[in-house]
């Protein structure tokens, strides 16, 4: 017998995530609350085989109402967090983090971080036909101006009309997305847009997506929607591919769930939008 130090009799140590193949880790998401599950429903379509760690930072949502310097702190407690569950990678899963963290993230931490709005502007430049593109966000994205820069380094003959949304988070949050209150809130909000016969919409916010519906029966099939959940998974994929990080096939645990406070309201809200009921959720403080 060559020698691994272990005779066959000898019972083997489940191995501690430490020692799992980094391609078996897990893929770490975080968002305010449960607006990053748009982000992670992409990824499970996309990327069938891997695991996936989720945290919603529901003591603290919204995130877009407050400093950067706020923002940024929070973002680094979740990303933290996740990189404590031997994550592979990190999924910034929110538009407010992404536009003031991203980058101290990055390089705080060595394992790939991937936000959302490079992919969102990508896919916006990919669809609009006229160059006139609309920008909905929470106040602390549309202030940064980040979907702006990322839009013009893209193509910087694109015109950019942007407008922040505070309602639309507590509505998703509620699960109002449907609701009359949210169809009245969106036409007032919209209104400026629209008049600047915008052809593409970026819903430049995780928690938008799920009033998509209501959205798009208020522009019209004239005007695409651009969820960045779908371009984001894209860039999961072929980052995790280039870098060998991909899980090879196999049938994965379900999403484990974090969230730091309200657990049975993220159940609620989360488990309608993805359509399946989350269970154990587990809440933890971060700080
Ligand atoms: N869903 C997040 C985003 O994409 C955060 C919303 C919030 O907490 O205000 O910006």
């Amino acid at each position: 017998m060559t020698g691994t130090g272990f005779s066959p009799l000898t019972p083997q140590p489940y191995p501690s995530p430490r020692e799992f193949k980094l391609s078996e880790r897990a893929i770490g998401i975080f968002d305010s609350g449960v607006g990053g599950l748009t982000v992670l429903r992409e990824l499970r379509r996309r990327l069938p085989y891997e695991e996936l760690v989720y945290l919603g930072d529901t003591a603290r949502v919204p995130y877009g109402t407050k400093s950067p310097q706020t923002v940024a702190r929070y973002a680094r407690e979740a990303a933290r967090f996740l990189v404590g569950q031997q994550v592979k990678l990190l999924v910034v899963a929110c538009n407010t983090a992404s536009a003031v963290a991203l980058d101290e993230l990055a390089a705080i931490h060595r394992l790939p971080v991937v936000g959302v709005i490079e992919p969102g502007a990508r896919g916006a430049l990919a669809a609009t036909r006229t160059g006139r593109i609309g920008v909905i966000g929470t106040e602390g994205t549309v202030r940064s101006r980040a979907y702006e820069r990322a839009l013009r380094a893209g193509n910087p003959a694109v015109e950019v009309f942007a407008a922040a949304c505070p309602l639309f988070v507590p509505l998703a949050e509620e699960g109002w997305a449907d609701h009359e209150i949210a169809r009245l809130a969106a036409a007032e909000y919209l209104a400026p847009l629209l008049r600047e016969q915008i052809d593409t919409l970026v819903l430049g916010c995780t928690h938008y997506p799920l009033l998509k519906r209501t959205l798009q029966e208020l522009v019209g099939p004239e005007v695409t929607l651009i969820d960045s959940a779908e371009e984001t998974a894209k860039t999961v994929a072929g980052l995790l591919a280039a870098q060998g990080l991909t899980h090879g096939p196999a049938a994965p645990g379900l999403p484990r769930y974090f969230v730091t406070d309200a657990a049975e309201r993220f159940e609620r809200v989360g488990g309608a939008f993805l359509g399946a009921p989350l269970v154990d959720v587990a809440t933890v403080t971060l700080d």
